[in-house]
C-alpha cells in the first residue's frame, strides 16, 4: 500500500509478518538495549541482520539468539553475519572492511540504523570534561557519519534503501545538563538533514526517530534513582523502527519522527 509521505506517522502503521522480508539491514549497537531489540525485531520480519559492535562476544551472543529464532511469518530467520567496529577507536580500515564486506556479499544496502550511542557525563557545560565530550561527539556523531559515506555507495545500489538514526528529545532541544549527548544528538539530526538533502532525488531515504524512555543500561546511567521498571521494554517500541525500514515508508525522508 502506497502511504501519503506528508501525513506518514510510523507509529500508525500495519506491520506485515514479513515486512522486512529480502532486505540487508545493518543495526550498530546491537548487542544491548534498543538496538538489540531491532536486531531481533528485523530478523523476526524476514532481513537479513548485519551486526555492527564493538564486543564480538557479545555480537557473537546475538548472532546465536537469532540463529534460534522464527519469524513472524513462521520460518527459521535468517542468520545474522558480525560486523565488528568500535565506534570509540575504530580507524579508516575498520570502516573500509565493512564497506567491502558489504559490496562483495550482496552488493547493496537497504537499511542502516545507527543506534549506538553513549551518554558521557550529565553535567553543566562549565564542568563538562573535554575529553569525555570528544569522545561522545566522536561515537554519537562523528563515527555515524563516517560509517554513512563508506556505505552510501551500498545504500545507493539498493532499490530502496532507509537510513535511520536514533535521536532523542534532548536532541530537538538542547536541554540543561544533557552536555555533550545533547548537543551530539542535535549534531545527528542536523547531519541526517544535510544527508536527506542531498539525496533527495535518489532511492534513499533519511529520517530520524526518537525512541522516548525505555528500559535500558542508558536510561539507568542517566536516572539512576529511577524505578526503572516502570518504563517500556525496548521490544515494545520497535514497530516504528521497522515501519521506517521497509517498504511503506518508501519516499519518506528528511524527517524527525517520535516512537511513543
Ligand atoms: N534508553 C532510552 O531511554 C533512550 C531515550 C532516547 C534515546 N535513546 C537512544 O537510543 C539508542 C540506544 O540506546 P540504549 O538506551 O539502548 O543504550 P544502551 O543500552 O546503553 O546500548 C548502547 C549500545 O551502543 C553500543 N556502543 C556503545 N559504545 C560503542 C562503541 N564505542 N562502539 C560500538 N558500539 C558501542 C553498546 O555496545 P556494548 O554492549 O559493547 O556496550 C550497546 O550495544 C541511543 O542512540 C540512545 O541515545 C535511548
Amino acid at each position: 500500500m502506497t502511504q501519503d509521505t506528508a501525513t506518514f506517522d510510523p507509529r500508525r502503521i500495519s506491520l506485515r509478518p514479513d515486512e522486512l522480508d529480502g532486505r540487508v539491514i545493518a543495526v550498530t549497537g546491537p548487542t544491548a538495549g534498543l538496538g538489540r531489540a531491532l536486531a531481533l525485531e528485523c530478523a523476526r520480519r524476514g532481513a537479513e541482520v548485519i551486526l555492527i559492535g564493538r564486543s564480538v562476544k557479545k555480537l557473537e551472543a546475538v548472532h546465536a539468539e537469532i540463529d534460534a529464532l522464527v519469524r513472524h511469518d513462521g520460518r527459521p530467520a535468517l542468520p545474522a553475519s558480525i560486523a565488528p567496529l568500535d565506534l570509540e577507536r575504530g580507524v579508516a580500515g575498520d570502516y573500509d572492511a565493512i564497506a567491502t564486506a558489504v559490496e562483495q556479499r550482496w552488493g547493496r544496502l537497504d537499511g542502516l540504523v545507527h543506534n549506538a550511542a553513549i551518554l558521557g557525563q550529565p553535567s553543566p557545560i562549565e564542568s563538562q570534561d573535554v575529553p569525555t565530550w570528544v569522545k561522545v561527539m566522536h561515537v554519537n556523531v562523528t563515527a555515524p557519519f563516517a560509517l554513512t559515506q563508506v556505505l552510501l555507495p551500498a545504500l545507493r545500489a539498493s532499490p530502496d534503501a532507509s537510513v535511520l538514526g536514533v535521536s532523542s528529545s534532548v536532541g530537538r532541544r538542547g536541554r540543561a545538563y544533557w552536555g555533550a549527548y545533547s548537543v551530539s544528538k542535535g549534531a545527528l539530526e542536523n547531519l541526517l538533514q544535510v544527508l536527506a538533502d542531498e539525496l533527495g532525488k535518489t532511492t534513499v531515504r533519511v529520517n530520524s526517530l526518537n525512541p522516548g524512555r525505555a528500559r535500558t543500561g542508558m536510561r539507568r546511567q542517566a536516572y539512576p534513582a529511577e524505578d526503572i521498571g516502570t518504563l517500556p521494554l525496548p521490544e515494545s517500541l520497535m514497530a516504528p523502527f521497522v515501519a521506517l525500514l521497509g517498504p511503506q515508508s518508501r519516499g519518506v525522508s528528511g524527517r524527525a519522527f517520535d516512537a511513543q
